[in-house]
C-alpha cells in the first residue's frame, strides 16, 4: 500500500527527520507542531508543509512520551488519518494508556525507530537518521492489518529496517540497550564534573565515548525513564549487584589479585555479540591503527593508497586531540586483509599498528 500523504504530529528531532526522509522519497508531508518556533524551523528545512485539514494515509505522532496519548486522541477525533503510529522510546505503558483513554487501537500501530541523537529539536533533524537502523513495530492482538502495513511502509520509506516484537519485550530490551546506558552516562559525567579543572584537562577519548549520551535533554529523558521505570529499575538492580561484587573484590585487602579479569572478559564476550553498524550479524574485522599528520590531503592520500592496494575499508574511527599535530585513524577491513594492510602501510612509510 503506497503512502502518498503522511501527517507528522510534533516536528522536533524525530518528526522533522521523518518529514525530511519521506520528502526525499516524494511523499507529501504535512506537519502539525504546537511550538511556532519549531514549526517555522521545520518548514524552513523543507521537512513538510503546514497541516491544514488535509486527509492523510497515515499519521505519525512524534511528541514526548507524556503527550502521546493526548495527541493521538485528538488526531483520531479529527478523523483526518486513516491509520496512525508513534515513535515513543517506551511501548507497553503508552499502549495501555492509549487504550484506557479511549483511543481506537485497531487503526494504531506502536513504533520506535531505534535511532536518535543527544540533541533535540528540528534543528538537529537529518534525512538519513533512520538509514539502516531497526524500526521496532509493536502490534498487539487488536492492531488491524492496515495499521501494521502502513507503519511498516513508513519505516521502509525512511530507509529503516522494520522489526516486530511485543511491547513488553521491546521495553525489557530497551531498558538494557538504551535507558540504563543513558543513566550510567549521566552519572559518570556528573562524577567527572566534580573534578578540579586541571584534572579534567586529562580527559581521553574513552571517557568521551562513554559519556556522549550525557548531553541528552533532561525533560525528555525523565519521561522516558519514568515510563519504563519497572524495567529500568530491574536492569539497574542487576548492574548494582555486579558492581557490589567488584567493590567487594577490590576492597578485600587480603586478596593480592582480585578476579577482575573475569569482569573485563565478560564485557569482551558481550561486545563481540553486538551486531555491526551496517547489519544485524556480528562481524569480525581486522582493525589497523594509522598515525595521520594534521595537514591538508593526508586522509585522501591514505584512502587512495588503501584503494590502490585493492583493500576495502569497512569502517573508520577517528581519534584526534585538538593540540596534537597528528591524529589516529582506525581502519576496519576484512579479517583476512588485516596483515596485508599493515604490511603495505609500513612499507609506504606510514606508522601503523594492528589493533585486533
Ligand atoms: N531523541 C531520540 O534520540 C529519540 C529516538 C527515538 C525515539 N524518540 C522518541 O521520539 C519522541 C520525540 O522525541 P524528539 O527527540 O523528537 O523530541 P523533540 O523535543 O525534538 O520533539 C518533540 C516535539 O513535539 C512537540 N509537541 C507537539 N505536541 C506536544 C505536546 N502536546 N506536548 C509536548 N510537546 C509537543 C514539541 O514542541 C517538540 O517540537 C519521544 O517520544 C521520544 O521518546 C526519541
Amino acid at each position: 500500500v503506497p503512502l502518498t500523504r503522511v501527517g507528522v504530529v510534533g516536528a522536533g528531532l524525530i518528526g522533522s527527520s521523518i518529514g525530511l526522509a519521506l520528502r526525499h522519497r516524494g511523499v507529501d508531508v504535512v506537519l502539525r507542531e504546537r511550538d511556532p518556533d519549531q514549526l517555522r524551523l521545520a518548514l524552513a528545512l523543507h521537512a513538510g508543509r503546514p497541516w491544514d485539514g488535509d486527509r492523510v494515509d497515515h499519521a505519525v505522532v512524534a511528541v514526548p512520551p507524556d503527550a502521546v496519548v493526548g495527541e493521538l486522541l485528538a488526531l483520531q477525533r479529527s478523523g483526518l488519518a486513516a491509520t496512525a503510529s508513534d515513535v515513543t522510546s517506551v511501548k507497553a505503558g503508552p499502549v495501555e494508556a492509549a487504550a484506557a483513554a479511549g483511543c481506537d487501537m485497531a487503526t494504531f500501530c506502536g513504533g520506535h525507530p531505534v535511532a536518535g541523537r543527544e540533541r533535540g529539536g528540528a534543528i538537529a533533524a537529518r534525512a538519513d537518521l533512520f538509514a539502516g537502523r531497526p524500526w521496532v513495530l509493536t502490534p498487539t492482538d487488536v492492531t488491524g492489518a492496515e495499521a501494521v502495513t502502513a507503519a511498516t511502509t513508513l519505516a521502509e520509506l525512511c530507509g529503516a529496517l522494520p522489526v516486530q516484537i511485543s511491547p513488553d519485550r521491546h521495553d525489557t530490551a530497551m531498558a538494557v540497550l538504551s535507558h540504563l546506558p543513558q543513566l550510567i552516562s549521566s552519572l559518570l559525567a556528573a562524577e567527572a564534573g566534580e573534578l578540579p579543572e586541571a584534572e579534567l584537562a586529562l580527559v581521553g577519548q574513552g571517557f568521551r565515548d562513554v559519556t556522549r549520551l550525557a548531553g541528552s535533554d533532561p525533560r525528555l529523558w525523565a519521561q522516558i525513564l519514568t515510563a519504563n521505570r519497572r524495567e529500568v529499575a530491574s536492569a539497574a538492580a542487576r548492574l548494582a549487584q555486579r558492581l557490589a561484587l567488584v567493590v567487594a573484590d577490590l576492597a578485600d585487602a587480603d586478596d593480592p589479585a582480585p578476579p577482575l579479569s573475569g569482569v573485563i572478559a565478560a564485557g569482551n564476550a558481550g561486545q563481540a555479540r553486538l551486531p555491526d553498524k551496517a547489519g544485524l550479524v556480528p562481524h569480525v574485522w581486522a582493525r589497523v591503527g594509522v598515525v595521520v599528520r594534521d595537514r591538508p590531503g593526508e586522509l585522501a592520500r591514505l584512502f587512495t593508497a588503501v584503494a590502490d592496494w585493492d583493500i576495502n575499508i569497512e569502517d573508520v574511527a577517528v581519534e584526534h586531540s585538538r593540540n596534537a599535530p597528528f591524529g589516529r585513524l582506525e581502519l576496519a577491513v576484512a579479517a583476512e586483509r588485516g596483515d596485508d594492510l599493515l604490511r603495505h602501510l609500513e612499507s609506504a612509510g606510514w606508522t601503523a599498528y594492528r589493533r585486533t
